[in-house]
């Protein structure tokens, strides 16, 4: 375990099979359509990879970049698109992949966006969820785990652009943050 790790919070293993099992639960919902993947960059890529990888209809992939986090823990409350997509979502039936679902304010404004430029239908997919931390009125249609209020890295996750690459979720030492 990395030295900055307080515990881990998911192993790969479990992260594994949740990953397949809620794939799988999507998968059927977009039988006989053809839906566009948009990962949000950078934290969820690792998710989106896996996720992805047990999707048996056709899909497309494409990605945005945002910023509601400066660099630190703590929510700037500002939604800035950094890397728009490639893609016009008009018409589409869009699936967001996001790494976790905080006060909710990335996804709410991201979600009010895609389908004020017309797309079909935008899911919300999430591999965490920390609903005791939720400001605004959004709920992923998927999620792979509800956690508790604590700030965790690793599997995309980051923190200062740091841990991103771990294989498992761990909660980061809060030592490292509070210095
Ligand atoms: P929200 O807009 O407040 O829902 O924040 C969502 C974003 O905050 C995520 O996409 C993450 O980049 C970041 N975030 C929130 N909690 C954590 C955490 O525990 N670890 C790492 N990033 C986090
Ligand atoms: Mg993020």
């Amino acid at each position: 375990m990395h030295k900055d790790c307080e515990r881990i919070m998911l192993s790969e293993e479990q992260l594994r099979a949740r990953v397949k099992e809620i794939a799988m639960q999507v998968d059927k919902v977009y039988e006989g359509k053809f839906p566009l993947v948009v990962g949000i960059l950078k934290g969820s890529i690792i998710f989106y990879s896996d996720f992805i990888r047990h999707l048996t209809v056709p899909v497309e992939l494409d990605f945005m970049a945002v910023s509601s986090y400066g660099s630190g823990a703590v929510s700037s409350g500002k939604l800035n698109i950094k890397k728009d997509l490639d893609k016009d979502v008009k018409g589409r039936d869009v699936i967001i992949v996001e790494d976790i679902i905080d006060s909710g304010f990335t996804l709410a404004n991201l979600k009010a966006l895609l389908l004020e430029r017309g797309a079909s239908s935008v899911m919300i997919v999430t591999l965490l969820n920390k609903e005791g931390r939720r400001e605004y009125d959004i709920e992923p249609d998927y999620n792979c785990f509800d956690i508790e209020n604590e700030f965790v890295i690793g599997y995309g996750l980051d923190y200062n652009e740091m841990y991103r690459s771990l294989p498992y979720i761990g909660i980061l030492k809060r030592s490292v943050y509070e210095k």
